[in-house]
């Protein structure tokens, strides 16, 4: 079943139902994921998910501290696999391939943003966004063309030659949203990607977010904050490891954005 066929109230699916081909056409799809840590007493970080997140999509995930939010990212991200169940990225298993493979899927099916943006600190800007990029075997002055554009495109097309420590916070998180979307993945994970932004700065990178959505995008971000989450077009609430419940926003959020 294509997700996009469905309407909004069905766009995200959980519980249990005929699971089978629900990958097709959707940006991702778990089944039945489990995920245990065994530090002497076994700690069942997801407890049997099942979410489709349909491509073009803006969900937001909320839950309390150490409810799973981030190992759910992580798995979706190829970070990390499953003990048990299926996750499927744009419609590849990647629960079920080599390293090598998911190494691969990483570096071009998804994009990641961090709460504390992961820039490598010795490359330039410019530099870091053009890192994904190697994956595709781009030549180097291409890729920093290619780099030059989105810094552009998330208004920092005079911070290229500028390294990590010489941008302000907000700047720093524009260039990881740069570099993420630069291998063009089929969808932006972002885990709190607020978290360290005052309002005024989480409120630009929000219109950033929103414009992607409007491009087409597909976003999933982890946030404490209701207000953030309220962007989206939907809320995945996680509690101990399954999924609560989806909320459907009926008028997402809309910020005014000075971005180009
Ligand atoms: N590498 C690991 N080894 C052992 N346990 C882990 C590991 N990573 C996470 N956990 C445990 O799994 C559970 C879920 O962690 P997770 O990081 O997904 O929570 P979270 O919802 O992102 O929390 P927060 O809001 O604090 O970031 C927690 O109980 C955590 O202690
Ligand atoms: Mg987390």
């Amino acid at each position: 079943m294509a997700a996009s066929d469905s309407d909004a109230e069905s766009d995200v699916e959980t519980g249990q139902g005929d699971a089978k081909g629900d990958h097709e056409g959707a940006a991702v799809s778990l089944r039945d994921v489990r995920k245990t840590y065994y530090l002497g007493e076994p700690v069942h970080a997801l407890d049997g998910v099942d979410v489709t997140i349909p491509r073009g999509s803006y969900t937001a995930v909320m839950g309390p501290s150490g409810s799973g939010k981030s190992t759910l990212l992580n798995l979706i991200g190829c970070l990390d696999t499953p003990t048990e169940g299926e996750v499927w990225v744009n419609e590849r298993e990647v629960s079920a391939i080599s390293q090598r493979e998911r190494t691969k899927v990483r570096g071009q099916e998804v994009g990641f943003v961090f709460q504390t943006f992961n820039l490598m600190p010795k490359l330039t800007a410019a530099e870091n966004v053009a890192l994904p990029l190697v994956f595709q075997g781009i030549d180097k002055s291409e890729r920093i063309d290619r780099a030059n554009e989105l810094l552009e495109d998330v208004g920092l097309a005079d911070r290229g030659d500028h390294r990590p420590n010489e941008l302000s916070g907000g700047q720093r998180q524009r260039v990881a949203i740069a570099r993420a979307l630069s291998a063009s993945p089929a969808i932006i994970l972002a885990d709190e990607p607020t978290g360290n932004l005052d309002q005024e700065t989480g409120k630009q990178i929000m219109g950033l977010f929103q414009r992607l959505h409007d491009e087409g995008n597909t976003i999933l971000m982890v946030t404490h904050e209701r207000p953030i989450a309220e962007h989206a077009q939907r809320v995945i609430h996680v509690l101990d490891g399954t999924i609560e419940r989806v909320e459907e926003i009926e008028s997402p959020r809309r910020v005014e954005t000075d971005l180009p």
